[in-house]
């Protein structure tokens, strides 16, 4: 049986790939930093939260790290954790830099020291494409972060490469493209807005007030992406792959498809206010997947349609 540790055991992400690690028969441990009140609700969801083994921990605490490190065991060691709003990186981009960039060098470490020999996951971004510089953004596009969220995970992704070139570790960066789910966090534009037509539907709120809604993301389903993470521990050779569904959608039209499954119609509630604009924009992005299809055997499995309408039922029955 392996041996697997999630950072970011609690998140999004963290959650769809401990339930899919387990499907695979590994002995799953997760790395869990201390909070006043209780983050487990995702693995509750999942119905999971007993067949993981959790253990205290933070990112930015390299002691915590290797200490998780050897009680695991872990042969496979998948980092998630982040602070990963980037709306909240401009106001936090100190803890930022620390736990998103610096986090990643002192599990690297960590991992040199306990087992050198076990493969490493980093959970790199779309948002290193930033001010685009290719039409459609590949393994090979040229980095510009836009938020220092997005610089801090650039710092990530090239000290994973390092570390792969430096010391010959399977270390694997999955650039991710936009991706959700009903477990997603409500501060994210999708889940904001399948939440709120949930509530609008049943009459708990009137308005949805949002930003800049002609931004473009490439959208796809996050039960779908941890599997590309699991695919790139399994190669022989650790390596660098887009995971993304190869269609890109204004936020203004994943409004009206979210409003238009309850019968709805947007514009009598969205409401455009410039709290929710952000100093510095991605106006669009638009993954090339194909070397992830081609060497992983990869592809996207859930439509933009098909993930809202999951997303906007899982949010009806929570507020009925
Ligand atoms: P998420 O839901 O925000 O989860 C982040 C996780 O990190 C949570 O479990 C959180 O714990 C944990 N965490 C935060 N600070 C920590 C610290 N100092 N020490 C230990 N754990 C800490 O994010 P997600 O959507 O699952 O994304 C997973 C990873 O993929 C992140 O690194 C994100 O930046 C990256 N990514 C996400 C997407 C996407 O579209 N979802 C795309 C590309 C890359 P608490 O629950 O206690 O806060
Ligand atoms: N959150 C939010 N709230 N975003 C809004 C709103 C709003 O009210 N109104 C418009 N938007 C726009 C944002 O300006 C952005 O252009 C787009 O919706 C998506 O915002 P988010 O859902 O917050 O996601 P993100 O693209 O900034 O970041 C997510 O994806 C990255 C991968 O590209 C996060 O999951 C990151 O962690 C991830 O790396």
């Amino acid at each position: 049986m392996k041996n697997a540790l999630i950072t970011g055991i609690t998140g999004q992400d963290g959650a769809y790939l401990a339930q899919w690690l387990l499907q695979q028969g590994y002995r799953v441990h997760g790395l869990v930093a201390r909070r006043s009140s209780d983050t487990h609700w995702r693995l509750r969801e999942l119905d999971i939260e007993g067949d993981v083994t959790l253990i205290d921990g933070d990112l930015a605490d390299v002691s915590s790290l290797t200490r998780a490190l050897e009680a695991s065991r872990a042969s496979e060691v998948y980092n998630l954790a982040a602070q990963s709003f980037v709306g909240a990186s401009w106001s936090q981009p100190l803890l930022t830099a620390q736990v998103t960039g610096l986090g990643v060098a002192n599990l690297l470490e960590a991992v040199r020291q306990v087992d050198p020999k076990a493969r490493f996951y980093q959970a790199s971004t779309s948002e290193m494409f930033g001010l685009i510089q290719a039409e459609r953004q590949s393994e090979t596009t040229p980095f510009y972060p836009r938020s220092p969220y997005g610089v801090a995970k650039l710092y990530g992704h090239w000290l994973t490469v390092n570390y792969r070139e430096s010391f010959g570790m399977h270390a694997s960066s999955g650039i991710l493209f936009n991706h959700e789910s009903p477990l997603r966090g409500i501060e994210f534009v999708t889940r904001k807005v399948t939440d709120a037509v949930a509530r609008i539907k049943t009459g708990q709120q009137k308005e949805l007030r949002l930003g800049n809604i002609d931004a473009k993301r490439d959208w796809g389903f996050a039960g779908d992406y941890v599997k590309a993470m699991w695919l790139m521990l399994q190669q022989d050779t650790p390596d660098d792959y887009v995971i993304a569904t190869g269609r890109t959608t204004t936020v203004r039209d994943m409004v009206e498809i979210a409003f238009r499954h309850v019968g709805l119609n947007c514009e009598d509630y969205v409401v455009i206010d410039p709290a929710f604009f952000r100093p510095a924009e991605v106006d669009v992005l638009l993954g090339d997947p194909s070397k992830a299809e081609r060497q992983l055997g990869w592809k996207a499995g859930t439509s933009l349609e098909e993930l809202i309408c999951m997303m906007v039922d899982a949010d009806l029955r929570r507020v009925s």
